[in-house]
């Protein structure tokens, strides 16, 4: 782990809450201490310098007005170029398409790209909105808990080839994996692709944390594994959480089959219409210009990883991820009475998002947000150890 300080270090937390975010507004004290903000998923860095240059030429320009194409296709361009590499498969620009954000690209796949009245299958503990979503646009949701394999959460993909027999239409494919930072392997996804292929079924691979790997792990486009994974998905993605941009309503669709992309023309609009102008360019400037900022706040986080693998959480099965800067804790072993994030928001001081959120297979786990300045995540280490004893 690296011990020199870093700019990043000096992000105290009282500089956080001073900065009015909502991860820092929660109210409350523990102890007489102020509250650690550690749950909702934006990191606590101040943006790449690419991102506020892009953000200050747009006001000082007045490039507030609606979204016109050159615009979008070189947003496009710029999300092709970053994903082929950094990930190693480039879409084609043209089946590039701007949304403000991954929820909307979610609802649109729904609506648009899975049979009719068909339920929605979600892998848990999931991203939350995911559990409530499918109900407000008239669709039943199957949830289908994650497999433990060792430490690992692993798909059951014997749950998922049930709940498609039973006539479900869309598998929700969050790739790296929140709340769990999972980043699943080559065989796994190809095992993803044999059991959609086999009902007819459709894939909604979300990648949105797709640059935010670390060790060993290396994200894969779902898409570039297969013709078939290609044919049967829509892919959505964001800058938004490696560049900590969620507020900037900016992500991308990516249609990686002709009827799609030709479906998407005649429907997009909707989806697409809600999309920030700022935030497109602002994406473009971080696509582009904004790598050094981000391999820079990979290696940060790899060492605030490396901190939270080193702690003492007695009770407490502590999974650092492979992808994304959420951290899931597993508390079941503590035997609590009450939701564990409760216990640790009034013991110390550490707001976490429930695991129940996420789905039953989540419940009694938390996922902490390891996006903060190092000392700030010693702290809350530090309270969580201290409350467990
Ligand atoms: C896996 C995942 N999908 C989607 C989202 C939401 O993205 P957006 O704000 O673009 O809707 C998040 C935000 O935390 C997420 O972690």
């Amino acid at each position: 782990m690296t011990t020199t300080s870093h700019r990043f270090d000096a992000l105290t937390a009282e500089h956080m809450r001073a900065g009015g975010s909502w991860k820092w507004s929660t109210p409350g004290e523990s102890h007489g201490r102020g509250l650690i903000g550690a749950f909702v998923a934006e990191m606590d860095y101040p943006v790449a310098d690419a991102v506020a240059d892009a953000l200050r030429a747009t006001a000082d320009g007045s490039r507030c007005g609606y979204l016109p194409d050159g615009w979008v296709a070189d947003m496009a361009a710029a999300t092709a170029e970053f994903w082929g590499e950094r990930l190693g498969w480039a879409p084609d620009p043209g089946r590039v398409r701007p949304v403000p954000d991954v929820l909307t690209a979610f609802t649109a796949t729904v609506r648009h790209f899975s049979r009719p009245g068909s339920a929605i299958v979600l892998p848990t503990p999931a991203y939350m909105p995911f559990l409530t979503v499918p109900g407000m646009i008239d669709r039943e949701l199957v949830q289908v808990p994650m497999a433990r394999d060792g430490g690992r959460f692993v798909l059951d993909l014997d749950a998922v080839d049930r709940a498609f027999a039973a006539g479900a239409g869309l598998l929700v494919l969050t790739n790296p994996h929140n709340p769990t930072g999972r980043v699943f392997d080559d065989a796994e996804l190809a095992a993803v692709t044999e059991v959609v292929e086999r009902h007819g079924a459709r894939v909604f691979s979300d990648e949105i944390h797709a640059p935010l790997t670390f060790g060993g792990a290396r994200h894969r486009p779902y898409v570039a594994t297969s013709d078939a994974a290609a044919g049967h998905t829509v892919t959505a993605t964001s800058a938004s959480k490696a560049w900590n941009t969620p507020g900037l309503k900016c992500g991308q669709v990516i249609l990686s089959d002709d009827a799609d992309a030709a479906r998407w023309e005649a429907t997009g609009y909707l989806a697409e219409h809600g999309t920030a102008t700022p935030g497109v360019l602002a994406t473009t400037a971080a696509y582009r210009d904004g790598r050094g900022w981000l391999d820079d706040v990979l290696a940060y986080l790899e060492d605030n990883r490396a901190l939270l693998a080193a702690a003492d959480l007695p009770g407490v099965d502590v999974t650092v991820p492979d992808g994304t800067y959420l951290a899931w804790l597993d508390a079941r072993g503590l035997g609590l009475d009450e939701p564990p994030s409760d216990f640790f928001v009034r013991e110390a001081g550490v707001v976490m998002t429930d695991g129940a959120a996420c789905g039953e297979a989540g419940r009694g786990g938390m996922r902490l947000n390891l996006a903060m300045a190092r000392p700030v995540l010693a702290e809350a280490v530090e309270r969580i150890a201290a409350a467990l004893s």
